[in-house]
């Protein structure tokens, strides 16, 4: 059984790869993680078994939908077509709806809304409860919402898929960020995080002295909110808001 779900994992996890290849995402970032962890799906999947036993935690529920619908190679061919199709379907309808939620906010959002103001530091909108949120108007994406996807694209799109929708091997954020706030988002990313998505080697790296996400770690949790919201689709928020003055606060922080 536990072969199974290695090779179906693998089998979604080289379709990651590749779309993450076709993103253009940078090679290192796709060679480094999944080569560990490619070696089980290098085993043919066998005939699908009977269906997976009830998934630990609902986060999970995405790695084992592949395997009761279809089984080793099918789903190895089938499962990129997926992404690909919801990537096309976004691309036709652009986020021009403003600040609308879905019917799964992010945990922020069903606490204080979504509504911001500019009030945050260089500009950033926060919500009601001093949050950083996304704003989304006229002129497109906020600076923030825009840059938090340039950096999530850096250093977390290899492991948790493009658009944070989640990969085999890490959790779709747009669904985690439904139970971790802000403060929580903070502590993850600055601490890491082990065995609480998926009980056997699954890890979350610590971020806290790496300036490339610590400088933009607001940026990077007001993207993930605005996509756990509904408010950004897939692919990049175009167009977005210049910022002079945050972009510049953010080479500073990394002593450029
Ligand atoms: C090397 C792969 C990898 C990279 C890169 C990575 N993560 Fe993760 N992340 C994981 C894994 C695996 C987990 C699940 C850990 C667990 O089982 O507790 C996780 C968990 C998380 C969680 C908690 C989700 C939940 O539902 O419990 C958050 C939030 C998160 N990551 C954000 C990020 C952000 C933001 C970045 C980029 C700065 C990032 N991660 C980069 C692998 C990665």
């Amino acid at each position: 059984m536990p072969k199974t779900i290695l090779a179906c994992a693998g089998a979604v996890l080289l379709s990651t790869a590749g779309l993450a290849l076709a993103q253009g995402a940078p090679a290192a970032g796709v060679t480094v993680v999944p080569a560990g962890q490619t070696a089980p799906g290098a085993t043919p999947a066998p005939a699908p078994a009977a269906p997976q036993p009830a998934p630990p935690a609902p986060a999970q529920a995405a790695q084992a939908a592949p395997a009761p619908a279809a089984g080793g190679a099918a789903a190895a061919a089938t499962a990129p077509a997926a992404p690909e199709e919801t990537q096309q379907a976004a691309a036709e309808a652009p986020p021009t709806g403003g600040m609308q939620l879905d019917a799964h906010p992010s945990a922020d959002s069903a606490a204080s809304g979504n509504a911001g103001q500019p009030t945050g530091a260089n500009g950033m909108f926060v919500d009601a409860a001093g949050n950083p949120t996304y704003n989304i108007s006229a002129e497109g994406a906020d600076w923030f919402a825009w840059r938090g996807y340039k950096k999530f694209g850096a250093n977390c799109l290899q492991c948790h898929g493009p658009d944070g929708a989640g990969s085999s091997f890490a959790p779709n954020l747009t669904e985690s960020l439904q139970r971790i706030n802000y403060f929580d988002f903070a502590g993850i990313i600055v601490s890491g995080q082990q065995n609480k998505w998926h009980p056997v080697n699954s890890i979350m790296p610590a971020w806290g002295e790496d300036p490339n996400v610590m400088c933009s770690l607001d940026a990077i949790y007001v993207y993930l909110r605005g996509r756990a919201d509904g408010a950004i689709g897939r692919g990049e928020p175009k167009p977005h808001v210049k910022n002079k003055e945050a972009q510049d606060a953010e080479y500073a922080c990394l002593g450029q």
